[in-house]
């Protein structure tokens, strides 16, 4: 494949068209300015499906975010496409094969949402344990008439085991906070991870079902694939203890919505915190309880984050089209090839 230059703002050759389902912020707009000719979706919710398919008809590169599905249906609605740059690191809304049978370059932004992931599972895990909502609904309702000795009573964090499924950068970041809790962390992963990591974290693996029955917090850190959709459901909850308290900030599909549900209810588990859901914006109604924290999907949400993660989709979109491998391809077979 030859390179395709970009141009510059000043050039008469015409320039990359790119389609943006999202305003992004002004760093990475101005960013775009400089190479390519971009069309924002900039209504305040996310764009209806028929609307993204009319506009990538003409263009040839898609920063998306993870609420839209990239498929065969609109691969073929856009035969000039050639690179599909996710704000996102989990990826399960891309159609890989999909987008590498038709060359079409596909990019994540892997590690600069690590921290500020991490920081919102423990804001769940303690919001959950402390009965952070609860209080506040008590302290602005008017309605808090004096200190009292069994008001709001939570769990203690420090000092207990917390359980993480899935030991990459998300979740040995959640571990590696856990230190100031004085907490002891148990993880399982598909592969263990190194003996140095293991002890820079205090981590010891275990099985999956040896982690669920000694956590007294699980944290969810794996990504949704066909493995891993419906990983926690209604055998693993029950090999929880009946003090421990869930917290998801990976995917909602990860656990089964209605056997967590059932779970709750019947105090199988203690208590959730819950920013991703199995069939998000929608929430299962037995969710909506007490014990149960609910934050929509705002695991990656602070100023600094989302702009690291649209600058990251840019850059990726910039080097394709000056000719260099985007740092972060998941596909790197589709390079070197013209599209079919
Ligand atoms: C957010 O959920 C992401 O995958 O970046």
């Amino acid at each position: 494949m030859l390179p395709c230059p970009i141009a510059n703002e000043n050039d008469s050759v015409s320039r990359p068209r790119i389609l943006s389902t999202h305003t992004l912020f002004e760093a990475p707009r101005a960013r775009l300015a400089e190479h390519f000719d971009v069309d924002y979706w900039d209504g305040p919710n996310r764009p209806p499906r028929a609307e993204v398919l009319r506009r990538i008809a003409d263009k040839d590169a898609l920063i998306a975010l993870l609420t839209e599905k990239v498929d065969d249906e609109l691969l073929a609605a856009a035969p000039g496409l050639r690179i599909v740059a996710n704000v996102a690191v989990g990826y399960d809304n891309i159609d890989v094969p999909a987008c590498t049978r038709r060359k079409v370059a596909v990019t994540n932004t892997p590690g600069v949402l690590d921290e500020t992931t991490a920081d919102q599972a423990w804001t769940l895990l303690l919001a959950v344990a402390r009965r952070l909502i609860e209080g506040d609904t008590l302290a602005r309702s008017g309605q808090w008439r004096s200190w009292n000795f069994d008001q709001l009573c939570g769990t203690d964090v420090w000092g207990k085991t917390l359980g993480i499924i899935g030991f990459g950068r998300i979740g040995q970041a959640v571990a590696r906070r856990a230190r100031g809790f004085n907490m002891r962390v148990v993880y399982h992963n598909r592969k263990r991870v190194t003996p140095e990591i293991e002890k820079e974290l205090n981590a010891e693996y275990f099985s999956l079902d040896q982690v669920l029955a000694q956590a007294d917090f699980l944290s969810l850190h794996v990504p949704l694939t066909p493995e891993t959709r419906g990983l926690i459901g209604p055998a693993q909850l029950a090999k929880m203890k009946r003090s421990a308290f869930l917290v998801n900030t990976s995917r909602g599909p990860v656990v089964q919505e209605a056997a967590l549900a059932e779970a709750l209810a019947a105090g199988t588990i203690a208590g959730a915190g819950l920013d991703v859901y199995e069939h998000e914006p929608l929430i299962h109604d037995g969710l909506r309880r007490p014990n149960v924290v609910l934050a929509p999907h705002l695991g990656s949400a602070t100023v600094e984050t989302r702009t690291k993660m649209a600058m990251m989709a840019v850059e990726n979109v910039i080097a394709l089209f000056d000719g260099r491998r985007p740092p972060n391809i998941l596909n790197p077979e589709v390079l070197g090839g013209a599209r079919s």
